[in-house]
């Protein structure tokens, strides 16, 4: 399969290297094309990313270009362009400059991979995923927002430092929208945790991404590319096995929730939700109508 990736930034590299290291991974794709508006960053890191396959001895093509025709039938367009969050910056502020580029980058999918599974993770994630659903006409199952898995992943780490419980046994458990409202799920953890402890993580995880973009100047993009990997494992492997992401309901709305992924894209599973959960439904709801990219 064609691996096809917008934004040759952080994330957009993050992805591809993932993918190279991977000894069952890079058995399962044949080529990598990097798309970015800046055709120096496309190239260069499109190169140096072909080094790292000779490295690892493995016989992928890797292309950098600016030319969205380059993704041409690829099986998975992951969409990273945009920008990114910067210090003190909420993700909710990127709007107004992600959604045109988001939305192009959707069209490019629907023309040129038209077959393709879209994996979103420009920010403000819940919106993105409504633009590229609208901008590509694909169906609701072959777009998917990249959130929950590490919103979950970060949870796990907080608890796994918290009690000495091991990551490995814990469950992903968070829903919702990718912001301050995320909806972490103490049922769902896999193991009983003292609610000080629980909350406390929660706050913690709300707060890591800004942590990192505190720290780094700019967003976090290991966590988030191993993310989008994990969803592409699902999709290559034609697992079928649950993962929090962000997929539009039957009504059209995205939002985080349990869905099962595999060579089909991913497919809503049935959840009791809280009420909490269709309370940030509806606000999505009302935020994603008449909005125009
Ligand atoms: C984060 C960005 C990717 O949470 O939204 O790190």
């Amino acid at each position: 399969m064609k691996i096809a990736i917008f934004g040759a930034g952080n994330i957009g590299a993050a992805v591809a290297n993932d993918l190279i290291v991977s000894d069952s991974l890079s058995q399962k794709i044949d080529s990598i094309a990097l798309v970015d508006t800046v055709e120096q960053i496309a190239r260069g890191k499109a190169l140096d990313l072909a080094h790292a396959a000779a490295v690892y001895e493995r016989d992928l093509r890797i292309s950098g270009s600016t030319e969205p025709s380059d993704i041409a039938d690829a099986g998975i367009v992951v969409i990273t362009a945009g920008r990114a969050r910067k210090a003190g910056q909420s993700r909710e502020e990127l709007f107004g400059s992600n959604a045109a580029i988001v939305a192009q980058c959707a069209r490019d999918a629907a023309k040129y991979a038209p077959s393709s599974i879209i994996i979103v993770v420009t920010n403000p994630l819940d919106m993105m995923v409504y633009a590229a659903l609208k901008a590509s006409g694909f169906a609701k199952e072959r777009v998917i927002g990249m959130a929950g898995e590490l919103d979950g992943a970060r949870l796990k780490f907080e608890l796994a430092r918290e009690s000495g419980k091991e990551i490995s046994s814990m469950r992903s458990a968070i829903v919702g929208p990718h912001s301050e409202e995320m909806i972490a799920l103490k049922n769902e953890l896999g193991f009983e945790i003292s609610d000080e402890i629980f909350g406390r993580a929660v706050q913690n995880t709300k707060r890591a991404g800004a942590q990192i973009g505190e720290l780094l100047g700019t967003s976090a993009y290991l966590a988030p590319a191993a993310g989008i990997v994990k969803i592409m494992k699902y999709i290559l492997c034609d697992t079928c096995g649950t993962l929090a992401c962000c997929v539009a309901d039957r009504s059209g709305v995205p939002l985080g929730r349990f869905v099962s992924v595999g060579k089909m894209g991913a497919i809503e599973r049935n959840f009791a939700y809280s009420g909490e959960f269709y309370e940030q439904l509806e606000r999505m709801r009302e935020r994603i109508a008449g909005l125009k990219f």
